[in-house]
């Protein structure tokens, strides 16, 4: 029997799929969560094996010690990001839905990963219509100044300069972005075409 770790290369000639990361990025409200639960449940009813990350879950769990400041969200992606990359060398699909709004975060990650392994999904929608929504209620405290340090009010947002993909999310339905993920996804042969399974 061969004593060595079982490899990358080894995991994914058994699979139908390459460990990727797929990285959403965007404002509070601009779609993140939907899209990414939709695009989760797509990947798996395909057959791939894909799991998510967002915000709430690890905020309340892994990183329930950070906040909103700069330092405190450079942290929390710098953690997530590890996550993510350790999930895709066991050959997973990583999706990971966070504000994430530095460049130099989201870069970092893309740094520790190979080439085509990870895919920055910008979920676009203007500030103005995610205030409008504003399915939380956090806009109307940040405007109150109830709540501090707010992406997009009080806090900055670096958009993607070169994302691979980029959606927006005021004049796309989820379907026809979901698609558009997948579709990037077996260009890059990360996945397979579900038609040539
Ligand atoms: S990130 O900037 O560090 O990437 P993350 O995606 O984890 O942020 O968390 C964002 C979510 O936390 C928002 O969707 C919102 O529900 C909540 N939240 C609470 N306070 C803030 C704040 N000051 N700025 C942005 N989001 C906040």
């Amino acid at each position: 029997m061969k004593s060595e770790n079982v490899t990358q290369g080894e995991r994914e000639s058994k699979s139908a799929q390459k460990g990727a990361i797929i990285w959403l990025t965007g404002y509070s409200g601009a779609g993140k969560t939907t899209l990414g639960t939709g695009l989760t449940r797509k990947l798996y009813e395909l057959g791939f094996l894909v799991y998510m990350l967002d915000g709430d879950q690890v905020r309340q769990g892994l990183n329930s010690d950070l906040g909103f400041s700069s330092e405190d969200r450079g942290e929390n992606i710098r953690r997530i990001g590890e996550v993510a990359k350790l999930f895709a060398d066991a050959g997973l699909l990583a999706v990971v839905a966070f504000i994430s709004p530095f460049r130099e975060g989201r870069d970092r990650v893309r740094a520790g990963m190979q080439k085509n392994r990870f895919v920055e999904v910008f979920v676009d929608c203007s500030l103005e219509v995610c205030e409008a929504r504003d399915s939380k209620g956090l806009y109307k405290k940040a405007r109150s100044g109830d709540l501090k340090d707010f992406t997009g009010i009080s806090s900055p947002y670096e958009s993607p300069l070169s994302p691979e993909v980029h959606l927006q999310t005021d004049e796309m339905g989820v379907d026809e972005c979901v698609n558009k993920i997948i579709g990037h996804m077996v260009e890059v042969e990360i996945i397979k075409s579900p038609k040539s399974q």
